[in-house]
């Protein structure tokens, strides 16, 4: 059976390699708008899903300079999160934070989420701290009442003493930073000894519902309106599943204590330093 599954699964890459090549084709001749080379990039993605490789770095163009974060307005943010469709995916995912976290949050504890944005997730006000490189998301999540301390810093220039929190969590940002294991690092070193890093990725795996809802919106938001971020695929620079996170967290000395997937939508880790 696990064979027959291997040569299903060769026919169905190789198709997809012929696929990508005919897309490309009709997008260098400038037939259609779309970025449906995207397909192509399935390729290595579906071969590093398969047999788990790290994590694949193929998108690189997708990147956003730091300061076009910094500017960024808050309702790039807001908008996703309180409409539609989107509304429910980042609804699941806040949830399921919520949820972890009750299980191990205790009084007393302290908090940061690195790279809060707008810190969403915090509905029942928790006493956490916060940190983006973006002022206008912070100011925001400060003056509603969902962070405390506000560090509006880069993620790698943090300025937080080592040993400082019981928990640190980082959600959907990892996928945006150049290079993922020096940020993990960098939670690890500002974690208490045994603290608990909270981190959320997206299911970015060939086919999974996150990938197919997150092409719509870039097609819409990107292709359609000409929405630079979504044109950059929302500067996603990696794609995580939920064994090559593992092997990330693992590689660089976190233990693993408990992995979720959300719906295929997003893998939430609890990982102990
Ligand atoms: C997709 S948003 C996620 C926000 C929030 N954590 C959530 O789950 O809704 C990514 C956030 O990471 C921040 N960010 C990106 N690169 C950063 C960096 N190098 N240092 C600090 N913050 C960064 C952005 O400003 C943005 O608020």
């Amino acid at each position: 059976m696990k064979e027959m599954n291997k040569i299903l699964t060769m026919i169905f890459a190789i198709t997809l390699i012929g696929l990508g090549f005919y897309f490309n084709s009709i997008q260098a001749e400038g037939g259609l708008g779309f970025g449906l080379s995207e397909i192509t990039y399935l390729i290595p993605a579906f071969f590093a899903y398969l047999f788990g490789f790290l994590y694949i770095t193929a998108k690189q163009n997708n990147y956003i300079p730091l300061e076009k974060y910094q500017r960024y307005e808050v309702e790039l943010y807001k908008k996703p999160v309180e409409n539609g469709l989107t509304k429910k995916f980042h609804d699941i995912r806040f949830r399921e934070l919520r949820e972890v976290l009750n299980n191990y949050y205790e009084e007393g504890m302290n908090i940061i989420d690195m790279c809060c944005g707008l810190c969403m997730w915090n509905k029942e006000k928790l006493e956490v701290d916060g940190l983006d490189i973006n002022l206008n998301t912070l100011k925001i999540a400060q003056v509603e009442g969902r962070i405390n301390k506000a560090i509006g810093l880069e993620v790698m220039k943090n300025e937080i003493e080592s040993d400082s929190y019981d928990i640190v969590i980082n959600m959907a940002s990892l996928e945006h930073m150049k290079e993922p294991s020096k940020t993990l690092l960098e939670f690890k070193r500002i974690l208490k000894e045994d603290g608990l890093l909270i981190l959320e990725v997206p299911y970015d795996v060939p086919f999974s519902l996150l990938k197919i809802l997150f092409w719509l919106r870039c097609f819409w938001e990107g292709s359609i309106y000409r929405n630079e971020y979504y044109l950059k695929k929302g500067g996603h620079l990696h794609h995580f599943s939920p064994r090559s996170i593992r092997r990330l967290l693992e590689g660089i000395g976190f233990e693993i204590i408990e992995l979720n997937v959300i719906k295929s939508l997003s893998t939430i880790v609890v990982a102990k330093k």
